[in-house]
């Protein structure tokens, strides 16, 4: 059997370096999960994959034909290139300005274009074509995350035999908040995501949110996460994602042997480091963040000096006003920060506005004392898992956003409500007092935790439910 991943992004993203058009890394938790998961190998009971997604536009002074003919080296990897227009109205509009900040629990920022929801289904259309002549009855179909909502659905009309997954990378919302949908456009979401076989989340409440939704607007019961339709069983459950465990662990030992951290720690002495990495994204919390350490070094004046904020945020969905705005405040609260409190040797806030390669995230989770992760809602943050994985010393402290997937396994992490600023300047405060003996005690259980359900482990349990209802459906015929 072969797995066919579908995503909106290719694990590779086009960029032009000097005359020649290149590649990098694409960032995200779902490409950099799914990629872990593939050099791991194929998932169980599978011989061999593809991807099919968007490499992104291509960049000044080249055509999708230069795009399609440097793709073509990497030959598992299926483009799908969009038009301007498409990228404008389905890409930045209609998912990155209604799903994601309505998804993300944000009806304030969310905005409704019918003209974009046109596009939306254009762009379901034309992967639906991408992948229609390469297609077998006997391929596992995979389709990841909200910009392919309504894809399952059309492959299914197609290839009514064939086994699809679909899997959500970010929250599903409450029914209150999924019903602020214009009612056409909440229905046939829904009947998009139905045509898969097996639909995961990462937590059990948003498989129940997605149940109730089901239930009041497509009139459907289920049993056990079974939802029955006219003639398929669709099974509805959570599959927390998880991450490449070893290679993170790896990498840390590598680091603490190869002297790389006493090096970085050099500029810090006498100093305690907090870290922060994000995408730069309004729903990662970042201005609460920076009020929480702002209120804490306020309070706490027996710090100063002797602790610094690094905090990485990786350039994302530029083209979206929202973000560039966020971009704006957020340097606007660092200066004002760095301002107040700055001495000539010490800067309270490290901002870095760049993406940073596996080795330098690596370098970072090690030498930090507190990784900070805040976010006002977050499907899973892998970040925080990432960071854990890194501690080979058993030590370090997580604070962690309760609003986060993650917090549902991570309950040793110091959790904070991310709208609470005097939570966060506390936690600080706590988490830099704590003995050895507290972190050794906490780490080392959300170690196992993360080391247990490891991104393989993930994908075989999806994958695994999968090839379980393809038995049963073929029974039932
Ligand atoms: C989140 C989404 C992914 C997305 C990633 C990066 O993790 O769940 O689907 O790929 O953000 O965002 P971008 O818009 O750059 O693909």
């Amino acid at each position: 059997m072969r797995l066919i991943i579908v995503a909106n992004r290719l694990p590779v993203t086009t960029v032009r370096r000097g005359t020649t058009l290149a590649f990098k890394p694409s960032i995200g938790g779902l490409t950099t999960g799914l990629n872990a998961l593939l050099r791991a190998g194929n998932p169980k009971g599978l011989d061999d994959y593809c991807w099919v997604g968007w490499p992104g536009l291509p960049p000044a002074g080249f055509d999708d034909e230069a795009l399609r003919a440097a793709l073509a080296e990497m030959p598992r990897y299926v483009p799908v290139l969009y038009s301007k227009k498409l990228y404008k109205d389905f890409y930045s509009g209609f998912c990155n300005s209604c799903l994601w900040p309505l998804f993300h629990a944000l009806p304030t920022l969310t905005t409704y274009q019918e003209w974009q929801w046109t596009q939306y289904v254009r762009a379901n259309e034309l992967y639906l074509e991408a992948l229609a002549p390469m297609l077998r009855e006997d391929d596992v179909v995979w389709v990841h995350d909200y910009h392919l909502m309504l894809l399952p659905q059309m492959i299914r009309q197609k290839f009514p035999r064939i086994t699809i997954g679909f899997f959500l990378h970010i929250p599903f919302p409450h029914y209150e908040i999924f019903r602020i949908l214009p009612s056409a456009w909440r229905s046939q979401l829904l009947k998009g995501m139905m045509g898969a076989d097996v639909v995961g989340f990462h937590t059990n409440d948003y498989a129940q949110d997605f149940l109730k939704c089901i239930l009041k607007i497509s009139g459907l019961e289920n049993k056990d996460g079974l939802v029955m339709t006219q003639n398929r069983i669709v099974a509805v459950r959570n599959y927390p994602m998880g991450i490449a465990y070893d290679d993170f662990h790896r990498a840390a030992l590598e680091t603490e042997a190869s002297g790389k951290k006493n090096e970085f720690l050099k500029d810090f002495q006498g100093q305690k480091l907090i870290l922060s990495v994000d995408r730069l994204d309004y729903t990662k919390g970042v201005v609460n963040r920076l009020l929480g350490y702002e209120q804490f070094l306020a309070k706490h004046p027996e710090w100063h000096q002797k602790v610094s904020l690094i905090m990485v945020l990786a350039p994302s969905r530029t083209d979206v006003s929202l973000y560039g705005r966020m971009k704006k405040e957020i340097e606007m609260l660092v200066g004002k920060i760095n301002g107040a409190f700055g001495q000539p040797h010490w800067t309270p806030v490290l901002y870095q506005y760049q993406t940073k390669s596996f080795d330098e995230l690596s370098l970072l989770y090690v030498t930090a004392d507190v990784a900070l992760i805040t976010p006002l809602r977050d499907g899973m943050n892998l970040i925080a898992k990432e960071f854990v994985a890194s501690r080979s010393r058993q030590n370090g402290v997580l604070i962690l956003s309760e609003l986060a997937g993650a917090s549902q396994e991570l309950i040793e992490a110091k959790i904070i409500n991310p709208f609470h600023i005097r939570e966060i300047a506390d936690a600080i405060d706590e988490s830099l007092n704590l003995t050895e003996a507290e972190q050794h005690d906490a780490m080392t259980r959300m170690r196992r935790q993360i080391k247990g359900y490891d991104v393989v482990r993930w994908a075989d349990d999806f994958v695994g439910d999968l090839t379980k209802s393809r038995k049963t459906m073929d029974a039932l015929r």
